[in-house]
């Protein structure tokens, strides 16, 4: 970590606050689309400067499908922003992504859809078309993979997001669908936000915690205490893993 590098977590359902955190000041932002998810809280991690957002808002209120991910990725860009670690919640479609597991993917499916999903929307000088070859940021994934394995958690490297339209939950045949696509987990936050952190020159990695099998991967029904259970115990994992990541000392 440089001078130079600011780093942001986006916190998803589970972790709509960090804990651990020294927290300097909340910034309201405004951007030309519109007020971010929540203010942004600026503090410290492990010794180390940093920006928390809350992608559903403080109280969890925002469903994926209004969040004004424009307005997160410009509010970020704002405040200096060089490196996003967006934590999200996931459905497990294959084996190495079981209930409470912690997986980096390295690619993604976006099956949603009307979102607002570009800055680069006609209202610019030039057309811009950004290579999505990565659409994750490899050395940030290899930083954090290696964070975690100092902190001794088992992370799963790799697996392909596939990104729904929610809030719904899906049906076993559209899991059945993504799985043949080569799915491997099943959200419904993960687009346009990593899009439009490449459009706006963030790096950008997801970590992903993993709260149910999804739909008709199991006989069991998908019940919210599972979520929350499993949720509550990945989100602890990933409290060490950011502390882990953040007190890197480099
Ligand atoms: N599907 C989509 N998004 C999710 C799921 C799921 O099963 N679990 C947590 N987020």
């Amino acid at each position: 970590m440089t001078e130079k590098e600011k780093y942001a977590v986006i916190g998803g359902t589970g972790l709509s606050r960090l804990s651990g955190v020294a927290v300097e000041r909340r910034e309201a932002m405004t951007t030309p689309y519109g007020s971010p998810s929540a203010d942004l809280t600026v503090g410290a991690l492990a010794g180390h400067r940093m920006v928390f957002l809350a992608r559903h808002g403080d109280r969890h209120t925002i469903p994926p499908h209004r969040i004004n991910y424009r307005a997160n990725i410009h509010a970020l860009k704002q405040a200096g922003v060089t490196h996003i670690i967006a934590v999200a919640a996931v459905g497990g479609i294959d084996e190495l992504a079981a209930p409470a597991a912690i997986v980096l993917p390295d690619q993604l499916i976006d099956y949603s859809y009307g979102r607002e999903h570009t800055f680069s929307d006609g209202t610019q000088d030039q057309v811009t078309h950004i290579d999505f070859t990565e659409p994750y940021t490899s050395s940030l994934r290899t930083a954090l993979l290696q964070a975690g394995a100092s902190a001794g958690l088992s992370m799963s490297d790799g697996g392909v997001y596939g990104c729904t339209q929610g809030p719904r939950l899906e049906t076993p045949a559209e899991i059945a669908r993504m799985a043949r696509d080569g799915c491997t987990l099943v959200g419904m936050t993960g687009m346009p936000e990593a899009a439009l952190a490449r459009e706006a020159g963030i790096a950008y990695a997801c970590v992903a915690v993993v709260a149910n099998w999804a739909a008709g991967i199991t006989d069991a029904e998908i019940t919210m205490p599972e979520i929350h259970a499993n949720l509550e115990q990945g989100m602890a994992d990933v409290g060490l893993l950011l502390s882990a990541f953040f007190g890197r000392g480099e």
